[in-house]
This record gives C-alpha cells, sequence and structure tokens, in this order.
C-alpha cells in the first residue's frame, strides 16, 4: 500500500486528482469507479477545472458509481446520480450514455444489482476506484456486519450512516433506509484503489481500516489484501498512523 499525506483537504484532492487525471492521461478509454460524499468533491472540481483547461479528455472514458439511495430519482437532489451529474458530469465532455449510477428507483432489488454486476463484467472490469471511508469503516455503502457481502446488494443503512448522512437532508428522517452498493468482491475486482480521507473525525477508523485486523465489522479493513492501493489522507486523518 501506497500512504500520500497531504497538509489538507485541498492538498489531498490537488494529489487524488493528480492520480486520476494521470490515469486517463495514459488510458483514455479507463472505467473509472467513482465516489460520493464530501471526500471528493474537491477533487471533482480539479478534474474539472483541468479538462476546462485543456488538460483532460474525457471523450473516451467509462464511469461506474459506488452506490445510490433506493427509492430516490436521479433528478432528487439527494440522489448520488444528482450529486455526480452537478459536481462532475455535466462540466466535463463524458458521453452521458457511459456514465452509470445504480438506478435507485429500481423496486426488483435483485434485478438491479445483477444489471449492476453484468454491467461491471462487460465493462471490462473497474481501472481505478475511488473510495471515501465512512466512520464506522463503511466503503460504498458496505456496512459493518458478520460478514463481507460479495456482490452488489441492497443493503439497510446502520443508524450511524443515516446520522452521518442526515446533513445532507432536511431531516433523519428523509434520508432513505436502504441503498444499493457495489459489493466487497466488486471493489475488490478494481485493479487499483485510491482511498481519500480527511479530517481528525477519520483518524481512528482509518487506523482500525488499515492497520487494525481484517474483519467485516470494519468493511474497508478487507482493502489491506488488495494489491494495488493507493491511500491519500491530510494530517490530521492520519495523524494516529
Ligand atoms: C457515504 C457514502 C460513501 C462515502 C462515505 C464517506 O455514506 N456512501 O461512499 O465514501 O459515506 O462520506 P464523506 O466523504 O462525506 O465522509
Amino acid at each position: 500500500m501506497k500512504i500520500y499525506k497531504a497538509k489538507d483537504y485541498t492538498d489531498m484532492s490537488r494529489k487524488a486528482a493528480n492520480i486520476i487525471s494521470a490515469l486517463i492521461i495514459l488510458k483514455e478509454n479507463c472505467v473509472l469507479g467513482l465516489a460520493t460524499g464530501s471526500s471528493p468533491k474537491e477533487t471533482y472540481r480539479l478534474l474539472v477545472e483541468r479538462y476546462k483547461a485543456g488538460d483532460l479528455d474525457f471523450s473516451g472514458v467509462t464511469s461506474i458509481n459506488l452506490d445510490e439511495y433506493r427509492g430516490l430519482a436521479p433528478d432528487n437532489d439527494q440522489s448520488y446520480r444528482y450529486f455526480m451529474d452537478t459536481n462532475l458530469f455535466n462540466h466535463i465532455n463524458i458521453n452521458a450514455e457511459n456514465t452509470h449510477v445504480p438506478n435507485g428507483l429500481e423496486q426488483d432489488s435483485i434485478l438491479e444489482c445483477a444489471r449492476y454486476e453484468e454491467l461491471i463484467r462487460k465493462l471490462g472490469g473497474i481501472d481505478l476506484q475511488l473510495l471515501g471511508l465512512g466512520h464506522n469503516g463503511h466503503i460504498g455503502f458496505n456496512e459493518p456486519a458478520e460478514v463481507f457481502t460479495a456482490d452488489t446488494h441492497c443493503v439497510d443503512l446502520s443508524e450511524s450512516t443515516i446520522e452521518a448522512n442526515k446533513r445532507f437532508f432536511d431531516s433523519a428522517d428523509d434520508v432513505p433506509r436502504q441503498a444499493y452498493t457495489m459489493g466487497i468482491k466488486t471493489i475488490m475486482q478494481a485493479r487499483r484503489i485510491l482511498m481519500i480521507v480527511s479530517g481528525d473525525s477519520k483518524a481512528q477508523i482509518v487506523k482500525q481500516a488499515f492497520f487494525g485486523p481484517i474483519t467485516p465489522r470494519v468493511p474497508a479493513s478487507i482493502l489491506q489484501l488488495h494489491n494495488n492501493v493507493t491511500l491519500v489522507g491530510d494530517e490530521a486523518a492520519l495523524s494516529l498512523l
């Protein structure tokens, strides 16, 4: 595992944008696994900036997102599809048809999860998967559990995740209780993992995830078994390492 220590959130985002930019330049038809949340926002802004400066071309890129709330329409401003459109896709020259997010409106979860797995397979797998880290160690929406769930699945969100994500909604009651998420195997099959973490509230869980026991109680701990992981964190998030 490579660990890059950044000064702060801005520096973390710059380093992450550098790594993603390098991939796009070297492999113009790459498959990018993308994430939502506050961690990647500035990274996306920098990618947009570089596109506008003429340094990046997304016309051959395909994107596939980690997760989506179940029940939210794409135009709901809390959906992850909306987040991706407004923070990245609408501002770059990626072909909209090549941007993929689980369909939150699909009621049949077995169908939707199977469709998503098949889609990733058809795309030839993910070249680089960008990940944030939940305070409870979740990646995507793989919540702490007794076992790792391998494939894309429908998950009941934990109380701590609902609590953490309610800041984006009018109230905790408005946070959807379920989500579709890539599974642990889906994520682990990505050829390269790039995790970004910032802030002292993540320090403890970063230490547990990367230097503690590998357990489904801390889903991100499985990344210790991946052979190409880059962790980019700011000083605060990496302060306990
Ligand atoms: C959310 C998302 C994750 C994200 C994580 C951390 O619940 N499902 O994909 O990485 O929580 O979010 P943040 O970056 O806002 O701390």
